[in-house]
């Protein structure tokens, strides 16, 4: 399967789950593409069976780049007439939305518009969403402090090995490995 491995990241903390996606991927046979986003990016998604997409969240959403880079997508998808009333499924073609946050406030509400927002684009396109997976990613930076005292308690080092485990397991999982 051609599978397309979408992803943003602004402190590393998705790019490690990108990466441990692409080689769950790869070591189950299948050709992957990873791209990191930026605003401008023009991907082929259609020409792809199977999409992982994720991004840390920022302020509840994706971050900005990811927010710009899906908007004009969905712009250039709809002049293409590809995004048509009801949005009919394409067969064969899925996709699963993840997000990294460290919901030091309200804990995985704040994750939950983000995946919502990033799989409407697929959804529009008749993407079937296989899933939404919500993994915890320590703050860096000057929200540091959020990792300690945050709602989800200590996450310092997350995403971490036991993590990267279960991204590794749950890809294959996904792929009916
Ligand atoms: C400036 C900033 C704002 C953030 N805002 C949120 C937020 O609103 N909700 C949340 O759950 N996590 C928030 N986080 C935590 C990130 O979502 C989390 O660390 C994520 O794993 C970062 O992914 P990335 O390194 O791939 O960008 C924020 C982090 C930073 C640095």
């Amino acid at each position: 399967m051609k599978i397309l491995n979408l992803y943003f990241s602004a402190t590393g903390n998705t790019e490690k789950i990108a990466n441990q996606i692409a080689k769950a991927a790869k070591d189950a046979g299948h050709i992957v593409e990873t791209v990191k986003i930026t605003k401008d990016a023009e991907v082929d998604i259609l020409a792809y069976d199977f999409v992982f997409i994720g991004s840390g969240v920022y302020t509840w959403l994706p971050g900005k780049p990811m927010m710009e880079f899906l908007n004009h997508t969905r712009e250039r998808y709809g002049n293409l007439g590809e995004i048509k009333p009801s949005s009919p499924r394409r067969a064969g073609k899925k996709a699963v939305v993840y997000c990294s946050f460290g919901g030091g406030h309200t804990g995985i509400n704040e994750a939950l518009p983000a995946a919502k927002f990033m799989g409407q684009l697929f959804d529009h396109l008749g993407y079937e969403i296989m899933s939404e997976w919500f993994f915890v990613g320590e703050f860096h930076g000057r929200l540091q402090h959020l990792s300690t005292t945050g709602r989800l308690g200590n996450i310092e080092g997350r995403p971490n090995e036991a993590d990267l485990q279960d991204i590794y397991q749950r890809t294959l999982g996904i792929l009916g490995v």
